[in-house]
C-alpha cells in the first residue's frame, strides 16, 4: 500500500526522502514523487516504476535543493499507475502539494463541487481533491485550512501537506491509515511506518486517528480536531536498522524464514515462567473466562489461516467452539456476537483495513477483543481491550513467514493459558504441552536444517501451471497457507483440499504429472491420508509427502518426501509450514519472479 515521509530541518531534504522511501519499497507500490520546497516554490518530481527511477531523474535527490520536502510511493487505486496520477500533488495555485495514503470514499462529489468552482484536476486519483479543498479553505492559516479539509474527507487518510507561506512547516493528519512523527534534534520527520524513520531517530510519536500535527526543525505539536493542543508520550523505536535489512540473504523471505527460530523463541520463551503461562499483558478473570461461549478469530490472508491452525488446538484443549472469519466477511455478516463472544484479531502490520472494520464491528456488539499483532503502536494493537505482540521483529517480505508462525505460537499459548485457567488441564498435561511449547524454536531449526534437498525439488516443480495442497484436520489447515505461499510468490495456480474432498470433485483434475504436495503430520489420519496419496497416485499425480521424521511408510507411497521433526500434532503448524515456505521460495526463484515484491501485492493492505 501507499507509504509517505516527510522531511524538514536544515540538510538537504530529498536523499533523506528517497531514502525513507526506499524503506517503505516492501509495502508494495507501482509510483514514487517527492515535493521538495525550496526559495517560495514547491517542486516535483515523479515517476511511475520503481523509486530507483525517481532517483535517477533526480540524481539521487541531488538535483532537488531545499531542506524540507515530502515523499509517497502510490499503490495504485484510483487511477492507472502513471506519472500524472502519482503523488505528491499540486494545487492549482502552486502554493500547496499533498501526499496521502488511504481512499477517500466521497471524493467523487468533492471533485464535482471543486470542478464547479473552477479548480481543475491533473489526475484521476481520489486524492487530488484534499489538495484543492486546502487551496479553497486556506485563508493564511495552514493548520485551520487542514483541518477544515479534514472535516469533509469520508474514508482513511494520512497525509502530508507543505505549503510555500510556511518554508519549514509540514502539517500532517490522519484518519485510519497510520502516521508517525519522528523527533530528532534540530530536524523531525514523519513515515506511515517506523523502518522509514530509524535509521534518522529513534523516538516517535504515533498519532491518533483525528489528530493533526505540526513538525518544524525545531519541533513537532499534535492538535486534537478543534485545534487544542495535545500532549502526546515519545514512544522508543526498538527495532534495529540491521533487522529492517537483508543481512547478506538475497532476498528478505529468505532472511525471514532463517529467522524464525529466533522470532518463534522471542514470541514463546518469556511468556513461559517458572513453569507457567505467564500473559502479562493481558487481564482475564477466571469468571470472564467462564462467561465466554465461543471464541471468533478474524484476520486476512496468512493470518487468517494462523487462526484456521489454531482452532483446532483451542477447541481440544479448551473445549470451546471456535470459528475463523475472514475480516472482509464477517464486517459485512450482521455477525451473531455479544458480551460473551472472546474476538481474537491476527495482523502483522495492525494496519489491514478489513480486519480493523470486522474488529470494530464486533467490538460495538459487545465482544472483548484480543489483538495479536507485530507491529507495536499499529492501529489494531491500540484499539484492542487486549493485546499480545508476536515478537517476530520487523517483517518485510510481501509474503509473510515468520509473521504466521509467531502468531500461531501465541494462539497456542493463548489455548493452554485459557485451557489451564480453566481446569480443563490436568498438571501433567499441562507441563507436557508447555514443554513441547518451549521445544518448537529448535523443532524448526531442525525442519530448516533437515532439508537441504528442496532447492532441488523446486527445480522439479517449477514449471507446472498448478499445484494441490491436501491434508486432513491440521494438516489442512497448515495446506491452506502452503498453498498460499505458493502461489502469491511465484505465480502458480496452487489450491488447497481437504483430502476427504477430493473425491467430491477435484480428483476429475488430476492427470498425468500433476504435482500435489499431501501433508501427512496429522498421525491420528496419517492411514486416511495415506489413502488420499493412492487414488491421486493411481490417476497419474506425482506425490511430495510431507511426514514426520522416522515415517517409513511414506517412502513407497509418494514420489518425494520432505521430513520434518516429530512434534505433537497440537503444535505442528509452526514447524510443518517451514518447508512449505521453502519449496514456495525456491519454486519462486526458479521462476525468476520479484520474491519480495510479488507483483499486485502489497505488504500492508489498509485499503479495503
Ligand atoms: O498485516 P496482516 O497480517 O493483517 O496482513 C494480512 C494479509 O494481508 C497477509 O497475511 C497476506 O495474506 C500476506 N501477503 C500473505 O503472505
Amino acid at each position: 500500500m501507499c507509504g509517505i515521509v516527510g522531511y524538514t530541518g536544515s540538510q538537504q531534504a530529498a536523499p533523506i526522502l528517497l531514502d525513507g522511501l526506499k524503506k517503505l519499497e516492501y509495502r508494495g507500490y507501482d509510483s514514487a514523487g517527492i515535493a521538495i520546497l525550496n526559495d517560495g516554490a514547491i517542486k516535483v518530481d515523479k515517476v511511475s516504476g520503481r523509486i530507483a527511477n525517481l532517483c535517477e531523474l533526480t540524481e539521487e535527490g541531488k538535483k532537488c535543493p531545499g531542506t524540507i520536502g515530502i515523499g509517497h510511493t502510490r499503490w495504485a487505486t484510483h487511477g492507472a499507475p502513471t506519472d500524472t496520477n502519482a503523488h505528491p500533488h499540486l494545487s492549482n495555485d502552486g502554493r500547496f502539494a499533498v501526499v496521502h495514503n488511504g481512499i477517500i470514499e466521497n471524493y467523487i462529489c468533492l471533485r464535482e463541487e471543486l470542478i464547479g468552482k473552477g479548480y481543475h484536476f491533473d489526475s484521476e486519483t481520489d486524492t487530488e481533491v484534499i489538495v484543492h479543498l486546502i487551496e479553497m479553505y486556506y485563508r493564511g492559516d495552514l493548520r485551520r485550512a487542514v483541518i477544515k479539509t479534514s472535516a469533509r474527507l469520508s474514508g482513511s487518510y494520512a497525509l502530508g501537506v507543505i505549503c510555500t507561506d510556511k518554508p519549514d512547516t509540514i502539517c500532517v493528519a490522519r484518519e485510519a491509515s497510520p502516521l508517525i512523527l519522528g523527533v530528532g534534534a534540530g530536524e523531525n520527520y514523519f513515515a506511515s511506518d517506523v523502518t522509514a524513520l530509524v535509521a534518522n531517530t529513534r523516538n516517535a510519536i504515533y498519532l491518533d486517528d483525528g489528530e493533526f500535527a505540526e513538525i518544524t526543525p525545531d519541533g513537532v505539536t499534535v492538535f486534537d480536531p478543534a485545534g487544542q493542543t495535545i500532549t502526546k508520550k515519545i514512544s522508543r523505536i526498538t527495532w534495529d536498522i540491521e533487522a529492517a535489512e537483508k543481512g547478506g540473504y538475497e532476498h528478505f523471505m529468505l532472511k525471514e524464514i532463517i529467522e524464525q527460530p529466533r522470532a518463534v523463541k522471542a514470541t514463546i520463551t518469556p511468556r513461559i515462567k517458572d513453569g507457567k503461562i505467564v500473559l502479562d499483558e493481558i487481564e482475564w478473570s477466571r469468571e470472564y473466562l467462564e462467561s465466554i461461549n465461543k471464541i471468533v478469530i478474524t484476520a486476512c490472508g496468512s493470518a487468517y489461516y494462523a487462526g484456521c491452525a489454531a482452532k483446532y488446538t483451542i477447541e481440544k484443549l479448551c473445549r470451546i467452539p471456535v470459528s475463523v472469519e475472514l475480516a472482509s466477511e464477517l464486517r459485512y455478516s450482521d455477525p451473531l456476537i455479544d458480551e460473551h463472544t472472546l474476538l481474537i484479531v491476527l495482523s502483522q502490520s495492525g494496519e489491514t483495513a478489513d480486519t480493523i472494520a470486522a474488529m470494530k464491528e464486533c467490538k460495538s456488539r459487545g465482544a472483548r477483543t484480543l489483538a495479536i499483532v507485530n507491529v507495536v503502536g499499529s492501529t489494531i494493537a491500540k484499539l484492542a481491550d487486549d493485546t499480545l505482540y508476536t515478537w517476530a521483529g520487523p517483517e518485510i517480505a510481501v509474503a509473510t513467514t515468520k509473521g504466521y508462525t509467531t502468531q500461531v505460537c501465541v494462539l497456542y499459548l493463548v489455548a493452554v493459558y485459557i485451557a489451564r485457567t480453566l481446569d480443563k488441564l490436568e498438571d501433567a498435561d499441562y507441563y507436557h504441552h508447555l514443554s513441547s511449547m518451549l521445544t518448537l524454536p529448535k523443532k524448526v531449526q531442525e525442519a530448516l536444517d533437515m532439508n537441504p534437498k528442496i532447492p532441488k525439488m523446486a527445480k522439479k516443480y517449477h514449471a507446472t501451471k498448478s499445484m494441490f495442497f491436501i491434508g486432513r484436520n491440521t494438516d489442512y489447515a497448515i495446506a491452506l497457507e502452503g498453498a498460499l505461499k505458493m502461489k502469491e510468490i511465484s505465480y502458480i495456480h496452487a489450491e488447497s483440499y481437504a483430502a476427504g474432498e477430493l473425491k467430491h470433485g477435484t480428483i476429475a483434475l488430476i492427470e498425468e504429472h500433476q504435482p500435489v504436495i499431501a501433508l501427512c503430520c496429522n498421525t491420528a489420519l496419517m492411514e486416511k491420508t495415506l489413502s488420499n496419496i493412492v487414488e491421486v497416485k493411481a490417476r497419474g499425480a506425482e506425490v511430495l509427502a510431507v511426514a514426520f521424521k522416522g515415517n517409513q511408510e511414506i517412502l513407497s507411497q509418494a514420489d518425494d518426501v520432505i521430513f520434518i521433526p516429530k512434534i505433537d500434532t497440537l503444535f505442528s503448524a509452526v514447524v510443518e509450514i517451514v518447508p512449505m515456505q521453502i519449496l514456495a521460495y525456491y519454486v519462486a526463484k526458479e521462476n525468476g519472479c520479484d520474491i519480495d515484491k510479488p507483483k499486485n501485492l502489497a505488504k500492508s493492505v489498509t485499503v479495503e
